[in-house]
């Protein structure tokens, strides 16, 4: 089956990898989607989110990679797929999936959401954090997948 794993990916982590590579083991493709989160106001443009997520994926040859601004529902329409696979890091994490899940599938039918949860050591591990210890000018080489580390200190450090 089809899937999209979708996300900011602002920048992407050895936790979004992780899940992308499980994910990408029992689907027959999986579309890493880069999604605009109007709540969320990116702090790489999608060119570079686009690299970065690109290289990471590069090893796997069932992964396709794009950008879109839009509703999940419509890029599911477009690709004409039903499933959505998401990662789920805690308490915190299902509570806002779930709510996604309900809007997503009420507004389009049949879409199902299947979480993945968090691998055992990257419960801890996100974007959010790999740009704050990026800002201060901190090792946050260990979060992120080899390819994204220059792109994400050349952006972040210092600014
Ligand atoms: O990595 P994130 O920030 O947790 O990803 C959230 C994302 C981008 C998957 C979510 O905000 C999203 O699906 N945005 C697209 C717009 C949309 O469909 N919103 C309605 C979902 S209820």
């Amino acid at each position: 089956m089809k899937a999209i794993f979708p996300g900011s990916f602002d920048p992407i982590t050895i936790g979004h990898l992780d899940l992308i590579r499980r994910a990408a083991a029992f689907c027959e493709e999986i579309f890493v989607a880069i999604l605009i989160n109007p709540d969320k106001e990116g702090a790489f443009p999608l060119p570079e989110r686009l690299d970065m997520v690109k290289s990471a994926c590069a090893a796997f040859s069932n992964v396709r990679v794009l950008g879109f601004s839009g509703l999940l529902v419509d890029l599911a329409r477009k690709l004409d797929t039903r499933l959505v696979i998401r990662g789920v890091r805690g308490g915190y994490d299902l509570e806002n999936e779930t709510a996604m899940a309900w809007a997503n599938a009420a507004m389009l039918p049949g879409l199902e959401t299947l979480f993945l949860p968090a691998s055992d050591g990257l419960g801890g591990v996100s974007s959010s954090l790999v740009r704050q210890i990026a800002r201060f000018g901190g090792d946050f080489s260990a979060f992120v997948p080899a390819g994204a580390a220059d792109i994400v200190r050349a952006r972040l450090h210092d600014k």
